[in-house]
C-alpha cells in the first residue's frame, strides 16, 4: 500500500515545493536551498485553502461569496474615509500612503536591533490613544520585557492590550474574541501552527501563519502588522512568498552605530514605494525628523577639502548630504577604492571618467569615498557631488561651504540633467545655500532666482574648474 507523504522539499527563497530533494531550485534558480518540511495538511487548512478563503473575503468584506460570485462594477464599490488611519507618526504615514489601510497586511522587516518593536509599541500607542482597540502579540519577548519598553517610550493610555504567546492557533482565537482594530504580531518566524507540524520560522510555517493572519485581517478587518527578521543577504528571512501575501512591505534600516533610522517602503499595494521616513532613536524611543537634511548636515566641517555638499531625491523629498572623499597617494602598486553609502562600481566609473576625460592620474592614488552619517543612497545625481569631491581633495581645494551640488555624469564626461531640479534648489535655498551647481540643461529650464546663484556646467571639466 502506498504510504501517504507528509513530507516534502521546499526552496528557502521562493517557496517552490517538490517531492524529491534537488540541488538547484527550477522555480528561482538558487543553488542549495531545498529543505525538507512536512507538506501542508490536505485538510481545509492548507495554504491555498486559505488563500482562496481570504481572497473571497477580500472581495466581497464581510459577505460569504460562495457559488453564486458576481462580478461588480468600480462604481459599485463603495469606499469610505474611514478606510485609512492614521498611525500618528506622519513619517510613517508618508510610507504607508498617507495612513495604514484598514483590513490591510503591513509587514515590517529590518536587521535585529534596529527598532521594529519599538517603532510598532510606540505605533499601538498612538492608536491606542485615538480609542482604536489595539492587540500587541509577542512571540519573542515576556510580558515584563514589554513593561520595561513601555515605560521607555512614555505613557501609554487607550484600549491596548498584550499578550505573550507564539501559537498562532490561539492567537487567532483571541482574535476573533476581542476584536481588535490593529493586532501586531512581533515576529513571524516565531509563531506556529501544529497542524503545520514543523518548527517555528520553518518555510511552512511562516507560509502557514501568514496565510492565517491574512484570512483574520481580510475577514474581520483588523490591520496586521507582522514583524518579519531579516537575513544576512537583506531579505525578510523565510520564503519570498511572505513579501508576495501581504499588501505592503516596510523595512526599517540604518546604521546601528547612527542613531537616524530610515523607514523605505519596497511593496505597497496602497501608496507609492518611493517614500522614506525618517527617525531617530532616542533614549525614549524613536521620534520623527521632520527635516532630515538639517540631520544629515550637522557637524559639517567649514572649508574642508574633499567635502561637499549634495541633494538626493527620496521620493518626493529632498535631501541634502555630505560627500566625503580622500585621496592620498598610494603606498602599494594597487591603490585602494573603498565606497561607503554609495555604489563601489559607481565610484570606480567616475574616476575612470576623470582619468579618460580630465586627464587626472588618479592610478596612483587611493580614494575613499563616504557620506556623512552613514547615509546610503543610490541616484545618479550625486555623480557630480562625488566627482568634484574626489578632485577637491586631490587638489586640496575647498568648495565654499554655501555651495550645493547635483548632477548625473556621462561616460563622455558630460553632466547630464536630473529630474525634480526645482525641488532640489528649493531645498538649499531652504537650508541656507547661496550657490548651486547643476547640470546646464536644468538651468535653461529653471526660473532666475535672486536668492540663490545657479551655475549651470556642461561637463566634468566646466564643474571642476569652479573649485
Ligand atoms: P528593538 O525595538 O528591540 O529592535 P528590534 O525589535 O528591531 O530587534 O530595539 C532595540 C534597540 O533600540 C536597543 O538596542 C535599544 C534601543 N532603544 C533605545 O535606544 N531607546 C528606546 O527607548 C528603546 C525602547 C530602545
Ligand atoms: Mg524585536
Amino acid at each position: 500500500m502506498a504510504k501517504a507523504k507528509s513530507t516534502g522539499f521546499f526552496c528557502r527563497e521562493c517557496g517552490y515545493e517538490s517531492s524529491k530533494w534537488m540541488g538547484q531550485c527550477p522555480a528561482c534558480k538558487a543553488w542549495n536551498t531545498m529543505v525538507e518540511a512536512p507538506s501542508a495538511p490536505t485538510s481545509s487548512g492548507t495554504a491555498a485553502g486559505r488563500y482562496a478563503a481570504a481572497a473571497s473575503l477580500t472581495a466581497a468584506p464581510g459577505k460569504r461569496v460562495g457559488a453564486q460570485a458576481k462580478p461588480v462594477s468600480l462604481d459599485e464599490i463603495e469606499l469610505s474615509d474611514t478606510d485609512r488611519t492614521r498611525t500618528g507618526f506622519a513619517e510613517l504615514d508618508r510610507v504607508l500612503g498617507s495612513g495604514v489601510v484598514r483590513g490591510s497586511l503591513v509587514l515590517v522587516g529590518g536587521d535585529p536591533g534596529i527598532g521594529k518593536s519599538t517603532l510598532l509599541l510606540q505605533v499601538c500607542r498612538n492608536l491606542a490613544g485615538q480609542e482604536q482597540k489595539v492587540l500587541y502579540v509577542s512571540g519573542e519577548e515576556s510580558l515584563k520585557q514589554i513593561k520595561l519598553r513601555a515605560s521607555r517610550i512614555g505613557t501609554v493610555r487607550g484600549p491596548l492590550s498584550f499578550l505573550s504567546e507564539t501559537n498562532l492557533d490561539t492567537i487567532a482565537e483571541v482574535i476573533r474574541e476581542v476584536r481588535p482594530d490593529v493586532v501586531v504580531i512581533d515576529s513571524i518566524q516565531t509563531m506556529f501552527i501544529e497542524a503545520a507540524g514543523s518548527a517555528p520560522g520553518s518555510v511552512s510555517q511562516v507560509r502557514e501563519c501568514t496565510g492565517v493572519l491574512m484570512q483574520l485581517a481580510k475577514g474581520l478587518g483588523v490591520t496586521v502588522f507582522i514583524v518579519g527578521h531579516v537575513t544576512k543577504e537583506g531579505v525578510v528571512a523565510g520564503p519570498r512568498m511572505l513579501e508576495h501575501m501581504v499588501d505592503t512591505v516596510l523595512y526599517f534600516e540604518g546604521d546601528r552605530h547612527a542613531s537616524y533610522r530610515i523607514l523605505r517602503g519596497v511593496k505597497n499595494r496602497f501608496g507609492s514605494t518611493n517614500e522614506i521616513g525618517v527617525f531617530e532613536m532616542r533614549e525614549e524611543g524613536l521620534a520623527e525628523v521632520p527635516n532630515p537634511s538639517e540631520f544629515m548636515l550637522e557637524g559639517r566641517p567649514a572649508e574642508a577639502s574633499g567635502a561637499v555638499t549634495a541633494c538626493s531625491m527620496e521620493g518626493t523629498r529632498p535631501i541634502l548630504l555630505e560627500v566625503q572623499a580622500l585621496v592620498s597617494k598610494t603606498n602599494f602598486g594597487l591603490p585602494r577604492r573603498t565606497a561607503a553609502g554609495v555604489d563601489y562600481n559607481r565610484v570606480n566609473l567616475l574616476m575612470a571618467v576623470l582619468e579618460k576625460r580630465c586627464r587626472y592620474a588618479l592610478s596612483g592614488y587611493d580614494a575613499y569615498v563616504n557620506i556623512a552619517g552613514g547615509m546610503k543612497m543610490n541616484e545618479p545625481a550625486l555623480d557630480l557631488a562625488i566627482v568634484m569631491a574626489l578632485i577637491s581633495s586631490y587638489k586640496d581645494r575647498p568648495l565654499d561651504e554655501k555651495t550645493i551640488v547635483f548632477g548625473e555624469v556621462g561616460l563622455s564626461g558630460e553632466v547630464r540633467a536630473v529630474s525634480m531640479a526645482e525641488q532640489r534648489v528649493h531645498e538649499a535655498v531652504k537650508m541656507g545655500f547661496t550657490r548651486c551647481i547643476l547640470p546646464m540643461v536644468n538651468v535653461s529650464k529653471l526660473k532666475p532666482r535672486s536668492d540663490i546663484r545657479l551655475e549651470g556646467v556642461a561637463n566634468v571639466r566646466e564643474a571642476i574648474g569652479l573649485l
